[in-house]
């Protein structure tokens, strides 16, 4: 019998770390580690780290300088704490983050959370545990998928990993690097972890991957599936009434995974499709291979296949060499595509990307009014989006309890936010809600009873 401890995960970034969180859970589980809640007791504190953009990596450190006070009052207290960094922190700042911060006890890259009880029997005997090494396969192979009472049965919806890393190498982006090359997951043992959730209860399931339409997963019968196929496939599963995924290249979007969208009511109509730029000089020195015009051209055929979908997409602002020119070029074409939600950035130069010592690197002041420019705009447009939804009865999964007493809170097909009240009884049913309301970062709405049934979105 293992001793019990406790584990605090604090997790940055993007979807893949909070599914690789749980992941280290249930790994950390036959070693008798159990989640907790309250960092400051933890036996255990491992961040989860993101590298993306340089305040992503440097809210790692500020949390080491806080978390060595508490470590050395822990230690005087006679309960001692360890701490470990893992995430693509971890992978790109491996033995900087060692010499960095004495605090830490463990380094580990997102590939080995499988063997973290062995690195943490280590670090338990005075060892500074600092593994890196990429092998994505055995990740895959060894991973344990959802087994802990926690991560199994988190709520109605789950993410869950197909696809890691890129071979893209976007001139900014330092994936490629801290993630490693592409590599996709057998299917069979995705439809066997998708059917784990089903049978737990779980109603939408994302698929993740840093570049999840590349996926090319072997599939039963011994060739390459796509995502489109591996999508229908899914959609046979009993139970799962909504599929998604994130996060795409313009390039992987081919015909089976546009059909599937025509095809698949499961396949929700909701896409988020980063271009970064709307600058085909811009598009050009970011390596994204394509243009504005490919870009437009390619929403035209998914929009062709299913008239209702939603966009939501990544942008830079204030890449190397970016004129104003470029800029204006990124804001028609928002106004082009029109989006329901969007992330934007001011661009980071990463040390170890092409783009990090390019000439023509932008002042701070012009990205921050170039920001200002795109959000005000794109926040437009999803207020707009909202706005068209007020009266219409769309389905939505329901999803917690709401903030009040007797309310509860869901989701619509277009990844809206929704409050109503209801019983949480309902909680995992989907239900037909009439949208009578708009704030900013929800909607409201009353359970349909004899309000005339005009779902759907096209415009
Ligand atoms: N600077 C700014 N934003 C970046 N992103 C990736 N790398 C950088 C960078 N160096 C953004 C891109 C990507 C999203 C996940 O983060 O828009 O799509
Ligand atoms: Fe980074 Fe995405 Fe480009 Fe890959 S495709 S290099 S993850 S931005």
């Amino acid at each position: 019998m293992s001793v019990k401890r406790t584990v605090y995960i604090k997790t940055y970034g993007c979807q893949m770390n909070v599914y690789d969180s749980d992941r280290m859970t249930d790994a950390l589980a036959p070693a008798g580690y159990v989640p907790t809640d309250t960092l400051e007791t933890a036996d255990l504190v491992l961040l989860n780290t993101c590298h993306i953009r340089e305040k992503a990596a440097e809210k790692v450190y500020s949390e080491l300088g806080r978390l060595r006070v508490l470590k050395e009052a822990r230690a005087e207290a006679g309960r001692p704490m360890q701490v470990g960094v893992a995430g693509c922190v971890a992978q790109a700042e491996g033995a900087e983050i060692a010499a960095r911060a004495p605090v830490v006890d463990l380094v580990v890259g997102p590939q080995t959370y499988h063997r973290l009880p062995d690195y943490l029997d280590r670090a338990r005997r005075g060892e500074r545990v600092v593994e890196t090494e990429f092998a994505p396969e055995e990740k895959f192979e060894q991973l344990p998928a959802p087994t802990t009472e926690r991560t199994i049965a988190r709520g109605v919806t789950a993410f869950l990993t197909i696809q890691e890393g890129c071979d893209k190498f976007c001139s900014f982006c330092v994936v490629p690097y801290t993630r490693g090359s592409e590599i996709s997951r057998p299917v069979a043992q995705i439809i066997a972890e998708a059917e784990r959730l089903a049978g737990a209860g779980v109603r939408e399931v994302t698929l993740l991957g840093q570049n999840v339409n590349a996926f090319h997963g072997e599939g039963p019968d011994g060739r390459a599936w796509g995502l489109g196929r591996l999508v229908s496939r899914l959609a046979e599963i009993p139970g799962l009434d909504r599929l998604r995924y994130t996060t795409s290249h313009p390039r992987d979007m081919d015909d089976d995974l546009i059909a599937a969208h025509r095809d698949l009511p499961q396949l929700m109509p909701y896409l988020h499709l980063p271009v970064q730029s709307g600058s085909d000089r811009i598009l050009a020195a970011m390596n994204r291979r394509h243009t504005a015009e490919d870009y437009v051209r390619l929403i035209e055929r998914i929009r062709a296949a299913r008239p209702d979908i939603a966009l939501s997409s990544d942008f830079i602002v204030g890449f190397p060499g970016e004129t104003d020119a470029d800029f204006e070029a990124t804001l028609r074409l928002v106004e082009t595509i029109g989006y329901v939600a969007a992330f934007s950035f001011k661009y980071s130069a990463r040390a170890g990307t092409p783009a990090a010592d390019r000439e023509g690197q932008i002042a701070e002041a012009v990205k921050a009014e170039r920001l200002e420019r795109l959000q005000g705009i794109l926040a437009e447009q999803t207020r707009a989006f909202n706005a068209r939804t007020v009266g219409l009865t769309i389905p939505v999964l329901i999803e917690k309890s709401g903030r009040r007493p007797g309310q509860v809170a869901g989701r619509s097909p277009w990844l809206q936010a929704v409050h109503l009240d209801a019983d949480t009884k309902l909680i995992g049913e989907i239900v037909d809600v009439t949208i009578t309301g708009l704030a900013t970062m929800s909607l409201s709405g009353v359970r349909a009873g004899t309000e005339p049934n005009r779902s759907g979105l096209a415009s």
